[in-house]
Formats: structure tokens, sequence, C-alpha cells
């Protein structure tokens, strides 16, 4: 997997002025079907979220509410994105390591995930992710 297989995804938006709807289905407007639904909240100012990598899994990270930076790495180059609205959604397939911060007060980070919560599956040392990378590309 590289940087060029992250992508932000635009999800359909339902405009209403008694407020609007996004809705997302598996395989159909995400590249997998969705196994599990989490989402970060409450925050602290300052705090930093993920430092790690996944084998398998593989995510759409939304920021349903509030902003949030997001930093993808692949193991040769690193790209930040700046996450704020509701009905865009990052693609992040397995094997990218993702730093996650300067969230705003209130900031709700919705992730759909393709499996089930696996501790196996992580990477949570980054020269082991950078090892796993070199093997994959030698
Ligand atoms: P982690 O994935 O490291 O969170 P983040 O990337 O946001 O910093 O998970 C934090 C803790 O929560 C860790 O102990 C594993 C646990 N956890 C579950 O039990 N189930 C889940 O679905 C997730 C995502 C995490």
């Amino acid at each position: 997997m590289s940087l060029n297989d992250c992508r932000l995804i635009t999800l359909p938006k339902i405009t209403n002025p008694k407020g609007n709807l996004t809705f997302i289905e598996g395989d159909d407007h995400i590249p997998f079907s969705i196994q599990r639904v989490y989402y970060l909240y409450d925050v602290p100012s300052g705090a930093e979220r993920g430092g790690h990598a996944h084998k398998a899994l593989q995510q759409l990270i939304i920021a349903a509410s509030g902003s949030f930076d997001i930093t993808l790495d692949d193991g040769r180059q690193k790209r930040t994105w700046h996450m704020n609205r509701p009905h865009i959604g990052l693609y992040v397939p397995n094997m990218i390591w993702r730093e996650i911060d300067n969230f705003s007060s209130g900031c709700v980070l919705l992730v759909l995930a393709s499996h089930h919560y696996d501790e196996s599956d992580y990477y949570r040392d980054y020269a082991s992710f950078q090892a796993a990378i070199n093997n994959q590309s030698s």
C-alpha cells in the first residue's frame, strides 16, 4: 500500500433546511464491508491518538463533528489532511501508519472498519512497521 491508495471519499449528503443527512453503505460508497464502527470523543486539548498501523484492517475516518489533523505514512512518505466535513471521509487501507492530533473542542472522530477489533492486527511500534514494509518491497 502507498499514500496513493489513501483518498478522500465524498459521501452522499441529503441537504435539508431542518438538518443535513449523510449515509454510508459498505461495498457501495466505501471499498469494504463494514464490520465495526467506533468513535472518539471527549478528546482533551493537545491529545495525540493513533500511532499505529494495521496489517489487514481498512478504515474510513470521518470528522462527524469538529475537526482534527491526520497524518498518514506509508513508510516512504507522509501526508497530512485536515478533516472538518462530516460528509467527507478519508479511506485508510492496511499497512499505513497514522497519527491524529489537533482535535477541536467537542470533536467526534467516527471510524468505519473492515474487521472486528484484533490487537494482533496492529503494528504499534514504528520500527516493526518499517521493517514489514521493507520486507514486502525486497
Ligand atoms: P487504539 O486503536 O490504540 O486507539 P487510537 O488509535 O484512537 O489511539 O485503541 C485504544 C484502546 O481501545 C486499546 O486498548 C484497544 C481498545 N479498542 C478496543 O477494545 N476496541 C476497538 O474497536 C478499538 C478501536 C480499540
